[in-house]
């Protein structure tokens, strides 16, 4: 990973240009980072706020040769190499919420957008987005984010080199990436439930569907939230907003 690295000061997506690049052919392992964003993008159409010099914003633009249906399995991949290089890296021990947030002290330090380029049923790329607040003062939130959002270092007080924790992202991507491909989900998956903080809690599910409430009583092989509801009995999710209740 990350043996072809375009850097930008400002560009309007990392996502955007990974998604052009992997268009054109770029080969697996490509990333795109920039220091500001002026249109970072988020999950279900929201923006994602990219100021310069604090945060990681960066994409990579990886070919597994699997179905479609699989590819949740790399977003919480991604969570978990993720996890594990903030922990290396700083005194912190973030906590995952499914699908792809990374909480610490129930607030949200890292984004993950995972999109994919596929034909048919096969994935041709799949461009994985990821959006860390790093050295962010809490002033330096807008206002509606401030109690929502934090930084490493609101969080640890101590400044994080960047370069450092994206060298030990991509290394421990790396690692888990070949583990995934020799192995197989279910490593991942036992490694990302030692992380999840929403699992055997009753939580909310907002879908495009509606809403669901229920026990999150695990993951499945493919990546879907297991919801178990008094009406419907076992729900399988694959994209929504989630609050724990209880
Ligand atoms: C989320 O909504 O939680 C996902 C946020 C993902 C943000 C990252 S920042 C780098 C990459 N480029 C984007 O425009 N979005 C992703």
């Amino acid at each position: 990973m990350g043996r072809n690295i375009h850097f930008a000061e400002e560009v309007t997506s990392t996502q955007k240009i990974a998604q052009t690049l992997a268009a054109e052919g770029a080969q697996e392992g490509t990333i795109v980072v920039a220091d500001k964003q002026t249109n970072g993008r988020g999950r279900m159409a929201r923006t994602w706020y990219s100021p310069s010099g604090t945060g990681i914003w960066m994409s990579m633009i990886i070919r597994p040769n699997i179905p479609i249906n699989n590819t949740p399995q790399l977003t919480l991949l991604t969570a978990v190499a993720i996890v594990q290089a903030i922990e290396e890296e700083t005194t912190l021990k973030p906590d995952i919420k499914w699908p792809n947030d990374i909480l610490v002290n129930g607030k949200k330090l890292v984004g993950i957008l995972t999109e994919l380029q596929a034909e048919a049923d096969q994935v041709h790329s799949v461009i994985i987005g990821t959006g860390i607040n790093v050295n962010q003062l809490e002033e330096h939130f807008p206002e509606e984010l401030r109690s929502i959002a934090t930084s490493i270092y609101i969080e640890s007080g101590e400044l994080c080199e960047r370069s450092k924790l994206i060298q030990a992202i991509l290394l421990k991507f790396e690692a888990l990436y070949s583990l995934y491909l020799s192995k197989g989900f279910i490593p991942i998956k036992l490694l990302w439930e030692s992380y999840a903080i929403s699992l055997n809690k009753v939580i909310q599910a907002r879908t495009i569907n509606g809403v669901i409430e229920g026990k999150a009583i695990g993951i499945d092989n493919d990546g879907a939230l297991l919801i178990e509801t008094d009406e419907t009995g076992i729900e399988r999710i694959y994209s929504a907003d989630i609050e724990i209740k209880q």
